[in-house]
């Protein structure tokens, strides 16, 4: 019954192995506060990272480790649908429809489009370039109302909204315009050896991503690696962007505020600090990773809820597709 008056909220992530601290902190810890606010889906999105070359058995396994990790972080599979993305087929359907209303300048213009061209030159395919539309389609199947996403998205909910617009415009109101859901707490975190830039999943330097899958020991030495500076002041300033992203990270995973951080380590050294902020991100993620772990043991468990996740996306998704087919006049019989 709660579920009807409740809004609904869409998110997914890439099943590209290695999610940073910087997805846990930024996105996947923030949803599991939403799912009491929405009702929400969240999506294994595997037919966005065969965009770019995946060899196939790390795909199937990182579909299967994110599911355990969605889980593990506190993810409620009995609250929200947890599905993934491939095992709804009318992700693709849709989302064929709707490239016939997106122009090809549209997607030229997408800045990741140009960025993600530039980087695989050798494998500028049509679904890189179409991206977007899958994208698209993943938000207007559910009626979404909301959508978390950071900077780097945002571009592609824009399209989203324009493509579910011109839609309506054309055909009558079908779609929902969704709106960006914009996370209040979540500090960005940056990389560790280039702070000003974000923690990337795919940065060539080891020492700049602490990922989720990362153990203590690496975790801390990622840590003393990290760049700061020579001035040994523990203060959060624009002109101490590694001391300043080291205490976003320690207040974000210690949940305290950045000032109250500054307090604990006033008068302290770079070096014992370091190591605090390597302890309490380890002490963090051990218990998240214990559980992921449990979980991938028990693969009948995630196949189960991923079978029911995905029942119930097919249902709500069926919906809207079966109108949009209607209304574009492909005929359905009688
Ligand atoms: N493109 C998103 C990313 O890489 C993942 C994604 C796919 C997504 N479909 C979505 C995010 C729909 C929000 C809504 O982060």
């Amino acid at each position: 019954m709660e579920q009807a008056t409740q809004k609904v909220l869409y998110s997914a992530v890439q099943p590209s192995g290695n999610l940073t601290i910087g997805n846990y902190v930024g996105a996947i810890r923030n949803w599991v506060k939403l799912q009491h606010e929405f009702t929400c889906f969240y999506a294994i999105a595997d037919l966005h990272a065969i965009t770019v070359r995946q060899i196939p058995a790390e795909l199937r396994r990182h579909t299967l480790e994110l599911a355990a990790l969605y889980i593990a972080c506190g993810i409620d599979p009995e609250k929200c649908t947890l599905y993934v993305q491939s095992h709804v087929s009318a992700h693709a359907e849709l989302a064929w429809i709707l490239n016939t209303i997106t122009y090809v300048g549209e997607m030229e213009r997408m800045t990741q489009f140009k960025d993600k061209a530039a980087k695989h030159a050798e494998n500028v395919n049509m679904g890189l370039m179409a991206y977007p539309v899958l994208m698209a389609a993943d938000i207007l199947l559910y009626q979404a109302h909301v959508v978390p996403v950071g900077i780097d998205q945002r571009q592609h909910l824009e399209i989203t909204r324009d493509i579910a617009t011109r839609f309506n415009n054309r055909y009558g109101e079908t779609f929902r315009i969704p709106e960006a859901y914009i996370v209040k707490e979540g500090a960005k975190i940056g990389s560790l050896q280039d702070p000003v830039h974000k923690m990337s999943k795919s940065d060539e330097n080891p020492n700049a991503s602490v990922y989720m899958a990362d153990d203590r020991d690496t975790i801390i030495r990622k840590f003393k690696r990290a760049v700061t500076d020579s001035d040994n002041r523990i203060v959060a300033s624009e002109d101490k962007p590694g001391v300043t992203n080291l205490l976003n990270i320690y207040a974000s995973f210690k949940g305290c505020t950045v000032a109250e951080a500054e307090k604990e380590f006033e008068g302290k050294g770079y070096g014992d600090f370091k190591l605090a902020v390597g302890e309490t991100v380890a002490d963090a993620l051990a218990p998240i990773q214990a559980e992921q772990k449990r979980l991938l043991a028990d693969k009948a468990y995630l196949s189960e809820i991923l079978a029911r996740g995905a029942q119930n996306a097919a249902y709500a998704a069926r919906k809207t597709l079966s109108k949009v087919q209607r209304k574009i006049g492909l005929y359905r019989g009688e």
